[in-house]
């Protein structure tokens, strides 16, 4: 199934409820929330306590990727704000094994996100605790960047392990994603698809999500589904 989840990046943040709310009605299959902390990525977005307020103007999903240092601390804040997936980067992490573990016993989705730099190894010892598997086709940070296709061979990596995986694990990219890129990146084997700035440059949320859900799912070989 191909799922069309935007990223609340390009957001007017004075106006924050109102947007999500738009997505939801929109068709997204989940929103993505974008957590930065200055630190990890060379940027400074919003905490649960944004994503929190968020919560009651959308019935879809939510998930965090959280590109912060040292996240262990705050990641049970993210399951209380309404997060059903939580995404969170390796090389963050002192305990991955524990962490994954302690995400889900707080009742979220577990999901690792893999930088360019960061090789498909290191995800591949922790599938058995992870539900979504991101792999980021820009470097985190900032919207609006180009897409790498030079990630393409690692989603090609990643769909062939995850199809040998016991359980369902989602294969998500996100980064530069638009209507000239999705369909590459659903050829190498995504089905999960976060796009930010590409949408906001649509007429409306509604038809870029559509557009965006029929480029994908076409270039899978589905039936376009009919959107939520
Ligand atoms: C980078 C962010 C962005 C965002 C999507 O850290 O993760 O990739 O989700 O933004 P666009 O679609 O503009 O790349």
């Amino acid at each position: 199934m191909t799922h069309i989840v935007p990223a609340a990046l390009p957001v007017d943040f004075a106006r924050l409820g109102e947007d999500v709310a738009a997505l939801d009605r929109a068709g997204s299959d989940r929103i993505q929330w974008d957590v930065m902390d200055g630190q990890f990525v060379p940027n400074l977005t919003y905490g649960a306590d944004v994503i929190a307020a968020c919560r009651p103007y959308a019935d879809c999903g939510f998930e965090a990727h959280v590109m912060c240092e040292r996240p262990e601390e705050l990641l049970h804040t993210y399951a209380q704000a309404g997060c059903e997936v939580v995404l969170v980067h390796p090389e963050t992490l002192r305990q991955p094994h524990a962490t994954l573990q302690q995400l889900r016993a707080q009742g979220v989705r577990p999901g690792l996100a893999l930088s360019p730099g960061t090789p498909l190894a290191a995800a591949e010892p922790l599938l058995d605790l992870i539900e979504v598997l991101l792999v980021m086709t820009v470097n985190p940070g900032f919207g609006g960047q180009s897409y790498l296709a030079s990630m393409e061979p690692k989603i090609a990596a990643a769909r062939t392990l995850l199809d040998a995986a016991d359980h369902p694990i989602e294969l998500e990219v996100d980064g530069g994603i638009g209507p000239d890129t999705i369909a590459r990146a659903a050829r190498a084997g995504a089905d999960v698809f976060v796009s930010g700035s590409a949408l906001w440059r649509y007429p409306s949320f509604r038809e870029g999500i559509a557009d965006l859900r029929s480029r994908a799912a076409s270039a899978r070989g589905e039936e376009v589904g009919e959107q939520r």
